[in-house]
Formats: structure tokens, C-alpha cells, sequence
């Protein structure tokens, strides 16, 4: 049983139905966001412990884990589930220009918060997991880790990055009883795909350009939570991406010609 977990990114979304779920599974859930409000609400609601930070702040990760094991108890769970994602400028992959931040900055920005946070993560707490023969690191990367996101190449190229740091983990510290996890969804409906928070709806999202099966937040985090503990490396929660990765996988020329139509089929 998970006595103690630790969920970034766990003040919205699927983060913070993660939180929901191990509450409800008896753990205490230390809820980490850089948003402070929603994690403290999030922590209020599910009896749990909020801390507000920046995952992609290296000091700021071994300060949580420090205080956390100290104050608390043992880290039984790790889920590094904070993410962004900005969307390419204009002129699409290469674009230097354009959107909210400068393009360089979502670069940095995207690197930061969905690799580095990660590792800053595992630096930090497998070490004390290993003392003590055993623990679990879930690292939320996406299907775009796998195949691609359409109009945001710094997403695709960071959570590819993700996938492949989750793998190196699993390899180098199976042996050892950490149980490490990966988990690649498509879209669930939460704010990063422009939807509200707790929102029940399974269709709309990305502007409202069509995508196949968007799912709620808490089915996800249900499938999360159940495979993690069966001991599951790669966590699949729309099944669709098991046939995607096979299409890919089969004939990769044919998978990037399919993936421009799908491109041209979205600008129309
Ligand atoms: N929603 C989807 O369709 C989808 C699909 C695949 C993967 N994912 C991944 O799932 C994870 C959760 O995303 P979500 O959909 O719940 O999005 P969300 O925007 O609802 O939640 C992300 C949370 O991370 C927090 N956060 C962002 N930057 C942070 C930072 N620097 N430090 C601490 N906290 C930070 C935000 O405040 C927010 O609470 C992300 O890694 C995302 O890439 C989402």
C-alpha cells in the first residue's frame, strides 16, 4: 500500500485526480504546484499537505524531498506529473517568432518543466528509495512522447525526451525494487487542452479541432494508479495509441505521410 505520495502538477487536472484517487486509497498526498491556491484547496479537500513550487527549480525539488522525509514519513510515490505546452509560432516547428512568450523561452520552458523537473526528481528521492530497497516514480510524459503533437514541436521533442529518461530509470534501478512507470495518454480533458477543470465532457478540446477519444480526468487517473501498482512500465490510457505505435513502428514513412494529412485535414 502507498503511505506516502508526492504528486507535482497536482493542483489541476490530472494531477490533481491523482491526488483524489491516493487519498481515497488511504496515502497521505503532498500536493506540490506552482499554482499555491489550487494545491491548497486540493490538500484541503483530500486531508492532504500543499507545497507551492517550481518543479523545474533544482534546489526547490531536494528542499520538498528533504522536508517532506523529515517531517512526514518515507516517499513511497514520486509522480512528476507537471507539463506545458505553448504551441509552435507561426510559421510552424522552426518558428522564432510569435504567441504568448518568446519561442526560445517556450523551448527552455518545455525542456525545464517536462525532462529536467523530472530528473531533478528522480536525483533526488531514488537515492533514499534505494536505502530502503523500494519505491515508485511515475513520470506523466504523453502519446506525443511516442508519436507526435500536431502544431507543437517543442511538446513532441520534450516528452520524446521524457519517454527516454523514464526508460534509462527503469532499466538502470528495475533490479534494484524501484518501480518505475511512464504513462503516454492522448487527450484528457483538462485545461491544457482548453477545457475547464473536472470537466465530464468527452468530446471538444483543441480549439475544437477534432481529436479521438478524450477522456475524463479521474478515468485516467484510475488507470494510472491501478497499472502503476500492478508493476506496469508503459501505461497506455487510450488504448488507440497501442495501434498508432504499431502503424508507426511497422512502416515510419508511411506514419509521417499519414500524420500530413492529418495536419492538412486540421488547417482546412
Ligand atoms: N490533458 C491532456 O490531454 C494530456 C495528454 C497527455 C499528457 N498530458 C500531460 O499530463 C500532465 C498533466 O497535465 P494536465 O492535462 O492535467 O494539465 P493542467 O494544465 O490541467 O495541469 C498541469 C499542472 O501543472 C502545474 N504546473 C505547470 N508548471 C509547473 C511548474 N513549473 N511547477 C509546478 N507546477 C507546475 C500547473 O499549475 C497545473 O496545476 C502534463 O505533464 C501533460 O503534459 C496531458
Amino acid at each position: 500500500m502507498v503511505k506516502l505520495a508526492v504528486v507535482t502538477g497536482g493542483g489541476h487536472g490530472i494531477g490533481r485526480a491523482l491526488c483524489r484517487r491516493l487519498a481515497r486509497d488511504g496515502a497521505r498526498v503532498v500536493v506540490v504546484d506552482i499554482d499555491g491556491e489550487a494545491a491548497d484547496t486540493v490538500a484541503t479537500e483530500i486531508g492532504g499537505v500543499a507545497r507551492q513550487l517550481d518543479v523545474s527549480d533544482e534546489v526547490s525539488i531536494e528542499t520538498l524531498v528533504d522536508e517532506v522525509e523529515d517531517q512526514i514519513g518515507p516517499i513511497d510515490m514520486f509522480i512528476s506529473n507537471a507539463g506545458v505546452g505553448f504551441g509552435d509560432g507561426p510559421s510552424g516547428a522552426i518558428s522564432p517568432e510569435g504567441g504568448m512568450l518568446p519561442v526560445d523561452d517556450r523551448w527552455s520552458i518545455s525542456w525545464d518543466v517536462n525532462v529536467m523537473a523530472q530528473v531533478y526528481a528522480a536525483r533526488a528521492v531514488i537515492p533514499r528509495m534505494l536505502r530502503r530497497d523500494g519505491g515508485y516514480i511515475i513520470n506523466i510524459a504523453s502519446a506525443a512522447g511516442l508519436l507526435s503533437q500536431i502544431g507543437d514541436a517543442a511538446y513532441s521533442a520534450t516528452k520524446h525526451a521524457s519517454v527516454g529518461f523514464t526508460e534509462s530509470l527503469a532499466i538502470n534501478y528495475g533490479d534494484d525494487g524501484i518501480r518505475v512507470s511512464v504513462v503516454c495518454p492522448q487527450a484528457v480533458a483538462t485545461r491544457m487542452i482548453g477545457m475547464a477543470d473536472d470537466s465530464n465532457a468527452t468530446e471538444g478540446g483543441f480549439n475544437g479541432n477534432e481529436v479521438d477519444g478524450i477522456l475524463k480526468a479521474e478515468e485516467v487517473a484510475d488507470i494510472i494508479v491501478d497499472q502503476a501498482l500492478e508493476g506496469r512500465f508503459m501505461i497506455l490510457t487510450h488504448p488507440q495509441v497501442t495501434t498508432y505505435i504499431q502503424r508507426k513502428t511497422g512502416d515510419y514513412d508511411r506514419w509521417i505521410a499519414g500524420m500530413r494529412k492529418f495536419r492538412r485535414s486540421l488547417a482546412k
